[in-house]
This record gives structure tokens, sequence and C-alpha cells, in this order.
């Protein structure tokens, strides 16, 4: 049986949140991924979906161990809950097939698209709306006007402290690159929330955020009501102060920093998935191997580029590593895949190329889960990829099976 194969099954018997992974490792040593000389990367050094990075110190490790504890943490209305939110803890998006992973849990955005024009409608509660509020009063609703509604998927944690610690000018030097097949791609020049600067934007489908704290503070706000330091107002339901003013009972922000740590919630998630090990490697067949040459002969390697280094970072762990990511981290025009709303410096028809380590675990696929299999996936695609795509569909059945199974290992 193949490691991801034991995690998932695992997993589920257990109970996602249960899950012990050191357990395994002592069960069954044989069947750990196995380090390839070939790759350099701290995905063949033998962690398992869930782990912290290898090589973390003792004061990193109690640094995860705090931030899994606040990811796993149940929220209720008084310590900030709502008044409207998606969800009450950051697990319960993200925790397949370990904690920190992906969920098939679907948000909406709403806006309204006039001529080339985006109005994400915040007067009336968008682009994001909540699908839940402690009070039915207070429930929202995708307003009538919304001519624009877009379904976004969870996605996998794993690895991202590697993708913060990526240098923004490595991301605009790829974006400079000359690429073939039609295929641009442009680095979303961001203004960081944290300090005010411009940043490449790295995390999320639209590349709209650069930073895990930023991440952190959005998410507390937008998926669970609950305020920070970083995003201290609170979501009005549809854009009603009337409402917000009766539902809001707890004072802003309600994330407060702890003086004895000088580290608020959205610190030690933060922390947490900082630390989060990347998706560990699947050993390779001769036939996964030939898959990645038809993977960078086809054109798919223009984007969903094999890897980047970390600059410089205080934690060892960070400092200057490859990164198996399997994305440019660019945005590109995708055409009629494009999911319709503006968001941080992308466009409505542009979206960031998804990274493709660990995708053997995150079925469905693409922003809005349509795809359940590579193959689907691969089909979608449009605008700037549509000549790769017709390449993909062009080959040999035997070659298409032989890149599906490289990508099966990532
Ligand atoms: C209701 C479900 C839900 C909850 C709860 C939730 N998330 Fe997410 N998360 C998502 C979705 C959907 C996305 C994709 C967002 C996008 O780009 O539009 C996402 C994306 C992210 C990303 C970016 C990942 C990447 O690949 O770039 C981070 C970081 C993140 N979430 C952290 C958190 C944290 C921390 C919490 C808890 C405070 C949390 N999330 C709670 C649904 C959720
Ligand atoms: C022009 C750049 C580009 C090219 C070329 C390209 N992709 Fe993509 N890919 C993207 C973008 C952007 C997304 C995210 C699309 C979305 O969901 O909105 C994506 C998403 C994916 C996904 C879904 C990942 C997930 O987590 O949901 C898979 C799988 C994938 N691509 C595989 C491939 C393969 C294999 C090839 C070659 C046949 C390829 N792509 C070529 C840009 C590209």
């Amino acid at each position: 049986m193949r490691v991801s194969q034991i995690l998932i099954g695992a997993g589920l018997c257990t109970g996602l949140l249960a899950w012990d992974s050191a357990a395994l490792a002592q069960q069954q040593p044989a069947q750990r991924p196995r380090s390839d000389p070939g790759q350099v990367d701290a995905r063949a050094g033998g962690s398992r979906f869930g782990d912290a990075l290898p090589g973390l110190n003792a004061a990193q490790m109690a640094d995860f161990a705090q931030g899994k504890a606040e990811f796993l943490n149940v929220e209720d209305v008084e310590g900030g809950l709502g008044p409207i939110f998606n969800n009450s803890s950051c697990v319960s998006c993200h925790g397949i097939p370990a904690v920190g992973g992906s969920s098939t849990t679907l948000v909406t955005r709403f806006g309204l698209r006039v001529g080339n024009a985006y109005d994400p409608l915040v007067e009336l509660g968008g682009s994001l709306l909540q699908d839940f509020a402690i009070d039915p009063a207070a429930q929202e609703r995708v307003p009538a006007g919304a001519n624009v509604i877009a379904r976004r998927q969870s996605t996998p944690l794993f690895g991202l402290g590697l993708i913060e610690a990526i240098p923004d000018a490595a991301i605009i030097a790829a974006a400079r690159r000359p690429k073939p097949f039609g295929i641009r791609g442009r680095a979303a020049e961001i203004s960081d929330i944290a300090t005010g600067q411009m940043r490449i934007g790295r995390l999320g489908w639209k590349a709209q955020l650069a930073t895990l704290l930023d991440f952190a503070g959005d998410a507390y706000l937008n998926e669970m009501g609950v305020t920070s330091r970083l995003f201290p107002h609170e979501n009005a339901p549809n854009g009603s102060a009337a409402l917000l003013a009766q539902f809001d009972s707890v004072a802003d922000p309600e994330d407060v920093v702890d003086p004895a740590t000088g580290k608020g919630d959205i610190d030690l998630a933060g922390d947490y998935m900082r630390l989060l090990a990347p998706p560990p490697r699947d050993p390779q067949s001769p036939s996964a191997r030939s898959g990645e040459f038809v993977f960078e002969q086809v054109g798919c390697a223009a984007c969903h580029t094999p890897v980047y280094q970390t600059g410089p970072s205080a934690i060892a762990a960070l400092d200057r590593k490859p990164v198996a990511l399997y994305s440019d981290l660019l945005l590109h025009d995708m055409g009629a895949l494009g999911d319709g709303i503006a968001q941080g410096a992308a466009g409505p028809r542009e979206m960031k190329t998804a990274p493709l380590w660990g995708a053997r675990v995150s079925a469905p696929y693409l922003h809005d889960g349509r795809a359940g299999t590579v193959d689907q996936a691969i089909r979608a695609h449009d605008g700037e990829a549509a000549q790769v795509r017709d390449r993909y569909r062009q080959l040999t059945p035997t070659a298409q099976r032989q890149l599906l199974e490289f990508v099966d290992t990532l």
C-alpha cells in the first residue's frame, strides 16, 4: 500500500483530530517515504502530512504545538464568533488528510459586473458571503442585485511557511522570463496589511495576500467573525450597521495580545502554518518519471514551475531551502476558468497558478472544485493555458497516463 493511502485510511478510521502520526511511524517504519537522492527539498526528509518541518529546535516545536492547539480551537460566541461566520474553527475547513490540510467546503463570493468593471458590493456585505449567523435575524444572503456568484474551495496549508519565505524578487523575476505557448503571467503587487508595505502576494486562489499573519487575521475575521489588531472591524450582516450593532456584543478587537507571550491567536495560527511541513513526496515509478518529461515538454512546467528557493530566514528550516511547489505563484488570465471576482491585484479572469504539491490528496480540483480528477482539471484550463491544454489533449493515452501518474507523486 502506498503511504498516502495509509494516511488517508488511517485518518478516516481514527478521526482526523485524534490521528496520531507518530504511532504510524512506529508501526510502519518500512512504509515511510524514502529520500530520493535526486530530490533535494525538505519534502524528501520522511515527514508526513501534518507534521512540523524537519529540523526545528525545541522552541520552534513548542510554537508549532501551541499554534496547532489554536488552529484546532473551536470559537464560541463569548470568544467573539460571529455575528456572521462560515465555521467555528480553522481545522473545520483545513483538516484533510491531516490537520492543516484542505476540505471540500466551498465559500461563496459575489459581486456586480458592469461591462469590464467589477464592484464587490461591500455596502451589501460583499464580496465574501458568511453562510451562518449567531442569530437567524443576522443571516446573510446573496443580494438580489449580484450578477457574479463564485465558489471557492478551501486549500491545503502544508508547506506555506516555505512559500511565504520566497523573496518577492524571485517571483518578479519569474514574471519577466519569456514563456512558450502564449503564456504570460504577472506578479500580484499588493499592500501588506500588517506593515502597509508593497509586497508580492502568493497566498489564496488570487495571490491576494503575502504573509501567513495577514491570512490568519483575514480568516479569523472573515471565516469566523473574530476581530484582531489587523482586522479590528466586524463584517456587518449584508452591510447593515443596525444588525451589527444589535448582535455584536463582544468588544473589538476580540483577539487580544497576551502580554505574557506578546502573541494573539492570529500570531499563534501564523506560527503553526509557518512551521507546517510541505506535502511528502511519493516515490516515482519509471512510468511517473516518464510523465515528468511529458509534463515539461507539453508546457505545464511553464506555469507549474517545479521549484523556487527561499531567501535568508531566522528559522533554519526555512533558510535558503528549495520549495518544490510546482507553481510560479503568478497571476494568469485563465479565460473562461476565471471566477469573475476581482480581488487584491487580480482581475476577474486572473487566477494564481495552483501549487501541485500534495495534489494527490486534495481532490476535487480547481478554485470551485468543479474537477473530480486531475485530467478534468487540465481539460478545464483556458485563456493563457489554452495552447498547453490542447497539447495535452493531443498526447497519446500512454503519455497522458504517465503525466497524470507523475502529478500523483508530487
Ligand atoms: C469556512 C471554511 C474556512 C475556515 C473556517 C477557514 N478557512 Fe482558510 N481557506 C478557506 C478557503 C475557501 C480558502 C481559499 C481562499 C481564497 O483564496 O479565496 C482558504 C485559504 C486559506 C489560506 C491560504 C492558503 C493558500 O494556499 O494560499 C490560509 C493561510 C488559510 N486559509 C488559513 C486559515 C486559518 C488560519 C483559519 C482559521 C483562523 C482558516 N483558514 C479558516 C476556507 C476556510
Ligand atoms: C497558463 C498557466 C498554466 C498552465 C500552462 C497550466 N496550468 Fe494548471 N493551473 C493554472 C492555474 C491558474 C490554476 C488554478 C485555476 C483555477 O482553479 O482557477 C491551475 C490549476 C491546476 C490544477 C488544479 C490544482 C488544484 O489544487 O485544484 C491542476 C491539477 C493543474 N493545474 C495541472 C496542470 C497540468 C498537468 C498542466 C499541463 C497539462 C497545467 N496545469 C498547465 C495555470 C496553468
